[in-house]
Parts: structure tokens; C-alpha cells; sequence
């Protein structure tokens, strides 16, 4: 039994890839604040892996809390990091609650678990910013960060890139993710947005389920071909299986430095309209929407070049944006 320490387990990515992890036979064990979840996921990823999922209610914050913790869990083998706050415009409104849970968050984490214990953490391809080169690469600067949120990502990437591997701390996976979406076959777990939704597919799911009046296209009179902003949509299982992939690589010390990135995406660009006319074809129902300014902050093109995660990770997405479009629509079904 090779147990693995989920933070922010029963959240969006977490709670997919706590199914991934058991699928390919290890143990998630998860710790989350619930900040952003609800504890019924526990009980859907339990009736999806067929077994009992440990869990405790932990904030990372609570630095006395992760120590108790630790003392008690003497044999978790890694840590997937996920539980951090991820709202782009709220981390705007409120950078210090972003800095201090996002940051204080990792820096708990990295000071109270067993030092040598491999982590893989959550990062994003926000790091890069808007980048005239496109796909982006792993070996692109940069850019300065447009939010808080962003900001965070970064410097979690440099504060683990300056400690893995020193002081017998165990090295270090950042995932850059691109655009997660859609959920779990068994449409038991997948995303809950507090709210309203900011990201463009819980918004477009909530507006067909009837729960929004339109979807608001943010800008259409970008360069690209049809005027809309690209980005690459992966499936949140995808995403998940990536996880595992980059686990085993460290837990089977085939790291070449402590510290390594991947992008995970799909590799293809696909623009606003190109993904609501997919959500049609795939699922029969019209999608409402309307033309609106754009949205400050937002970079034109986004996706990834995925050759460094397929070459060395031997990781590359499945699923098609409709098959992750249906899957979003029989979540949304389900709430
Ligand atoms: C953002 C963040 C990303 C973060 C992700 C998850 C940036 C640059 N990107 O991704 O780092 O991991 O959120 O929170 O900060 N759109 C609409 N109408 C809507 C909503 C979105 O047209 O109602 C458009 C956006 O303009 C964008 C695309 O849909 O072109 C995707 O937006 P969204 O789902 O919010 O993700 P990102 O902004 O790409």
C-alpha cells in the first residue's frame, strides 16, 4: 500500500485525481480545509474507488495542526499539493489572503512533512503570461504576473525550485496546467463553483442548465481566426492521470534535477466559439450567448507545447473537448 497525501483532496482536481491515484493502485489520503468543496465529495470519490478515503479537516495555515499531523502519518510515500485559492479576480480584491494561504500554505508544507517525501505541485500556465511565441514551452521566461493568483504560482515554482533536493528536502514535479474542464464519467464528482462561476465552463454549463440568462463572450475582436480568445481545454481526468505519471517518476528516483516542470495540456489551441460549438455538437443543446468587452487581465493565446511531458513523463491527454464537454454537461445535470 503506497500512501499518498492529497492536499486539497476533495477539491476540483484533487478529488479526480484521489480516483486516478486508486485506480492505479496507491492510497490517497487527503487533507483540505473544505474552503472551497463540499465534504459530500468524500463520500462520491469513496463510491467511485470502492474503498474508504482517509480524511482530515487541515488548513495549512494552521502550522500545529500539519505538525500533529505529520507525527501521526509516518508512512505516506509523496504529497500531491493542490489546496490553494484559485479565484484569478477575487486574489485581485484580496492579494494578501492569496499571498498567506497559497504561500504561508507551501511553506507549512514544505517545513512540517517528513523532509525527503517527493511533492508535485500545482502550477499554471499563467506563469507565462502573454507570450508572443506560442505553444509555450517549458523554458520560456516568465512574464510578470497580471494577478495575485499568478503571482503565487510563481513564486511557489521558484520557492520549491530554490529548496528541492537541499537539506535532504526530496524533489519536486510543478505541473503547469492549461485549462481544466469537464468531470468524472460517473458524473459523481466534478467542478462546484462557489458563486458565479468565473471560468468559461461551469459558466456556459450553468447558463443551458437554465441558472444563467447568457454566457457573456469576453472580446471578439482579438487577432486570432474567429476573433475569440485560445486556449487548450484538457479533461480533468486527463489531468489527473498526469499526477500519477509524474508521481512515479519521482517515487521511482528517475528525476535527472530535483526540480522539474511539464506543461499538461493538449497541445491544441481551441478558441471561445470553437469550444461552444463543440459543447452543441456534443451534447444537442444551444448554447445562449452574446458578444461582450473583453475581460481585463486575459492573455489572446494560450495552449501548450506537451512534447516534454509525452517524451519524458510518456503522458499525453486521451479524451477529446467533447468528450470533456459531455462529461461537464452530465455533472451540471446532476446539481
Ligand atoms: C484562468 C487563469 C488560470 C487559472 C484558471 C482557473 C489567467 C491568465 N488564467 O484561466 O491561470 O488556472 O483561470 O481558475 O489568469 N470566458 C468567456 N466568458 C466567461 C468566462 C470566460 O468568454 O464567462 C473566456 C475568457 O475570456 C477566456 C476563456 O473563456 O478566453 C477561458 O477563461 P477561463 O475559463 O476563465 O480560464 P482562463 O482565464 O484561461
Amino acid at each position: 500500500m503506497t500512501k499518498i497525501l492529497v492536499t486539497g483532496g476533495l477539491g476540483y482536481i484533487g478529488s479526480h485525481t484521489c480516483v486516478a491515484l486508486s485506480q492505479s493502485g496507491y492510497t490517497p489520503v487527503v487533507i483540505d480545509n473544505l474552503s472551497n468543496t463540499d465534504i459530500r465529495i468524500k463520500a462520491r470519490i469513496e463510491s467511485i474507488i470502492g474503498q474508504p478515503l482517509a480524511f482530515q479537516k487541515i488548513d495549512l495555515c494552521d502550522s500545529a495542526a500539519l505538525s500533529t499531523y505529520f507525527e501521526q502519518e509516518k508512512d505516506l510515500q509523496g504529497i500531491i499539493h493542490f489546496a490553494a485559492l484559485k479565484a484569478v479576480g477575487e486574489s485581485v480584491d484580496k492579494p494578501l489572503l492569496y499571498f498567506q494561504n497559497n504561500i504561508e500554505g507551501l511553506i507549512n508544507l514544505l517545513t512540517s512533512k517528513s523532509p525527503s517525501l517527493p511533492i508535485i505541485f500545482s502550477s499554471s500556465c499563467t506563469v507565462y503570461g502573454e507570450s508572443a511565441q506560442q505553444p509555450l514551452q517549458e523554458d520560456f521566461p516568465f512574464q510578470k504576473a497580471v494577478s495575485p493568483y499568478g503571482s503565487t504560482k510563481q513564486m511557489g515554482e521558484e520557492i520549491l525550485q530554490f529548496s528541492a533536493g537541499k537539506n535532504n528536502q526530496g524533489s519536486v514535479i510543478a505541473l503547469r496546467y492549461f485549462n481544466p474542464i469537464g468531470a468524472h464519467s460517473s458524473a459523481q464528482i466534478g467542478e462546484l463553483p462557489k458563486g458565479i462561476p468565473q471560468n468559461l465552463v461551469p459558466f456556459l454549463t450553468q447558463t443551458v442548465a437554465g441558472k444563467r440568462d447568457k454566457l457573456s463572450v469576453f472580446g471578439h475582436q482579438y487577432p486570432t481566426p474567429d476573433g475569440t480568445c485560445i486556449r487548450d481545454y484538457i479533461h480533468v481526468m486527463d489531468l489527473a492521470e498526469a499526477h500519477v505519471s509524474a508521481l512515479e517518476r519521482l517515487l521511482n528516483k528517475k528525476n535527472k534535477s530535483p526540480f522539474e516542470v511539464f506543461n499538461i495540456g493538449t497541445g491544441k489551441g481551441c478558441s471561445v466559439l470553437e469550444l461552444i460549438h463543440s459543447f452543441e455538437k456534443a451534447t444537442g443543446e444551444k448554447v445562449p450567448y452574446t458578444f461582450a468587452p473583453p475581460r481585463p487581465g486575459d492573455v489572446t493565446i494560450a495552449y501548450a507545447d506537451t512534447t516534454h511531458a509525452q517524451k519524458v513523463l510518456g503522458w499525453s491527454a486521451k479524451r477529446s473537448i467533447e468528450e470533456a464537454l459531455s462529461s461537464a454537461w452530465n455533472w451540471e445535470k446532476q446539481q
